[in-house]
């Protein structure tokens, strides 16, 4: 896919959203350890390059003096760019929180995914009630049960046989 971008200022301070492969992988580990993304932990540099490698990243960068990129959040989505996506790790450093970011970075995202004709589904899993609404709201989600005759259906690695 080719690279997207998108830019807004907000309280005079200018962000970047990016879809470039250049998100600083030190940026990744360190949300990666911190405790607001629990369900992540740092992996080492080769498998964070195959991470990064084979999802498409939204990189949030604030900038500094026109050009200049400081990394404030991500967003990433597993997708084979025709049927799937799997959108995962949306962070945003604490200070950058509740000014309207979070909500930006999941509506790139939908700009994205529309323009996948061929799309089946985007999905998430998600621990968190308010992220729940967020995601309802800019993506048109609901929590899947097995009313419309689908499953959704899952597995922890370890649940899976002879792991
Ligand atoms: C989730 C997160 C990216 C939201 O970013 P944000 O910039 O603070 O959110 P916004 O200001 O754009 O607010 C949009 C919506 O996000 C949701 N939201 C806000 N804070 C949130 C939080 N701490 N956790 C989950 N959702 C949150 C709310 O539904 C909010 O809706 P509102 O407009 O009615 O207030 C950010 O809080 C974060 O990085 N949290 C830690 C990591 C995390 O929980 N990721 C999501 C896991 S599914």
């Amino acid at each position: 896919m080719a690279t997207k971008e998108w830019k807004q200022s907000i309280n005079g301070q200018t962000f970047l959203i990016s879809t470039a492969r250049d998100l600083p992988h030190e940026f990744v580990q360190q949300a990666f350890d911190n405790p607001a993304m629990y369900w992540a932990k740092p992996i080492s540099a080769a498998n964070m390059k195959t991470l990064l490698d084979n999802s498409c990243t939204l990189g949030l960068y604030k900038l500094i003096n026109g050009d200049e990129r400081t990394p404030v959040g991500m967003a990433r989505m597993i997708t084979d760019y025709v049927t799937l996506a799997y959108l995962t790790d949306v962070y945003l450093a604490d200070e950058y929180r509740s000014l309207g970011l979070g909500r930006w970075m999941i509506h790139c995202c939908r700009e994205i995914v529309q323009e996948i004709p061929e799309l089946r589904f985007m999905i998430l899993l998600t621990g968190s009630e308010q992220a729940q609404q967020l995601y309802r709201r800019e993506l048109g989600m609901k929590v899947m049960g097995t009313e419309e005759t689908l499953a959704a259906m899952g597995a922890r690695k370890a649940w899976i046989p002879g792991s």
